[in-house]
């Protein structure tokens, strides 16, 4: 059988911050052969999937040789002889060979890694370029999504900068990719320009924004739009903003405390302050602006904001599809983020999706802040036809990698796949969040 998987091995390399991270290499019985390295965030959820390390001190403990032996002595002999053709059957074969809640016994990163790369021989196989394979798995028509690029950062990508995490710019006037992209550079030289001329660091965060230490929070929305503005564009019109509070990480004891300026908040509280970013910025999507296990505060929150902005559960979901049915249940976000490495497997991703768009909710693929040079996000976004992707910054090679395999797609696909500004502004969803056009 030529599909056939022959060959499963694995190495420890390591990740754009320098972090040890995971490659899986898959061969077939055709002579094809495919590899993936896996991702690691550093504002992990509670409920994400285990990243099997070593522990010890070699490396700070963060070593994956645990997970490369657990690669080439379990996962390997339970595939070889197995259609790679047949993703689905792999996936079930890499959980059933963990067999504990959310992979904790070889890894999320060791099954993410081994699933992948299946999918790269099997599309090598095919002759199939990636996006297409995945489109062909998930059973979907490929589309290029409206990207949310990051501009300034904060929380544990830049710590000493703000407390939000993400400042995002989202380019909603653009047609096409490209010219997406193009506003996204241009505001990004521009955000540059503003910090020189104010004497600020330009030094880059994790996800290659700059990270600079503000006196205020909504500094960063007030810089955002004044470099959009800088670059010759429109708040608003031509580049909205997004932003991921990632507030999971501000909790101390029931409560959420700020610094930029210091605050100590209710979720009533915090709740208003979010909305009333809304009304002064040209804000069209809000990520993680509570705790990941406050359902009732995520309902309240949905129901006062969700009709006029995205509203993304990024740590709320964690990319599990029992916690996106939560959600539904009750009226929890309107939107998820999509990361592999928070599940484990393709398929598990693929179900994610599918859910997602079943119950009207957005679907934004997401890098996470230690990425690797592969561009196979660009691909799984483009195959699976989600509405945005969030790679980070127009800077560093692990964020332009992205990019890059986007605009290549781009090439491959007619003219009109491009999502566009309909992949975020509201309309009435399937969930029962009645829409309207975000005013802003
Ligand atoms: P992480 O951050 O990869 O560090 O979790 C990304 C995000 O919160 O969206
Ligand atoms: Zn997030």
């Amino acid at each position: 059988m030529s599909e056939a998987i022959t060959d499963v091995t694995a190495r420890e390399l390591y990740d754009g911050r320098g972090q040890p991270t995971l490659e899986a290499c898959v061969t077939m019985e055709s002579g094809a052969t495919g590899r993936a390295m896996v991702p690691s965030g550093a504002s992990t959820g509670r409920h994400e999937a285990v990243e099997v390390r070593d522990g010890g001190t070699r490396l700070r403990g963060q070593g994956v040789r645990r997970a490369v032996a657990a690669v080439r002595e379990i996962l390997a002999p339970r595939l070889i002889g197995h259609s790679a053709l047949l993703q689905a059957d792999v996936d079930a074969i890499l959980i059933a060979a963990d067999n504990t809640p959310g992979h904790a016994q070889l890894g999320a990163n060791s099954l993410l890694a081994v699933s992948l790369a299946v999918a790269h021989a099997a599309a090598a196989h095919r002759h199939v370029p990636l996006w297409r394979h995945f489109a062909d798995l998930a059973g979907t028509l490929p589309r290029l999504p409206l990207p949310m690029i990051n501009l300034f950062s904060g929380g544990r990508h830049a710590p000493g900068g703000a407390d939000l995490q993400d400042y995002l710019i989202v380019p909603r006037g653009a047609t096409n990719l490209e010219m997406a992209i193009e506003m996204a550079v241009n505001v990004r030289l521009a955000a540059a320009d503003l910090l020189r001329t104010r004497k600020r660091s330009t030094l880059l965060a994790d996800e290659g924004g700059f990270g600079p230490r503000l006196t205020r929070n909504s500094i960063g929305f007030l810089w955002s739009v004044e470099a959009i503005e800088r670059a010759g564009l429109v708040a608003g019109a031509d580049v909205s903003l997004a932003l991921d509070v990632a507030a999971s990480q501000l909790v101390r004891d029931g409560q959420y405390v700020l610094r930029r300026p210091p605050q100590t908040l209710s979720t009533e509280a915090l709740t208003t302050l979010v909305e009333s970013w809304v009304e002064c910025y040209p804000l069209v999507s809000v990520e993680d602006p509570l705790d990941e296990d406050d359902w009732v505060g995520w309902a309240h929150l949905t129901a006062r904001l969700g009709s006029r902005i995205q509203v993304v559960g990024d740590d709320l979901f964690t990319t599990h599809t029992g916690r996106l049915q939560q959600g539904v249940r009750v009226g929890a976000a309107n939107a998820v983020l999509v990361k592999c490495n928070q599940v484990g497997t393709l398929s598990e991703t693929i179900g994610f999706v599918q859910l997602a768009k079943q119950t009207g909710y957005r679907t934004i693929a997401s890098a996470r802040s230690g990425e690797t040079e592969e561009h196979w996000l660009a691909d799984l976004a483009v195959g699976l036809g989600v509405d945005q992707i969030k790679i980070g910054a127009t800077r560093t090679a692990e964020r332009t990698a992205k990019y890059n395999q986007l605009l290549r797609i781009a090439d491959e696909l007619p003219p009109n796949s491009y999502a566009g500004r309909l992949a975020i502004d509201r309309g009435p969803t399937a969930n029962g969040h009645d829409g309207g056009d975000v005013r802003k």
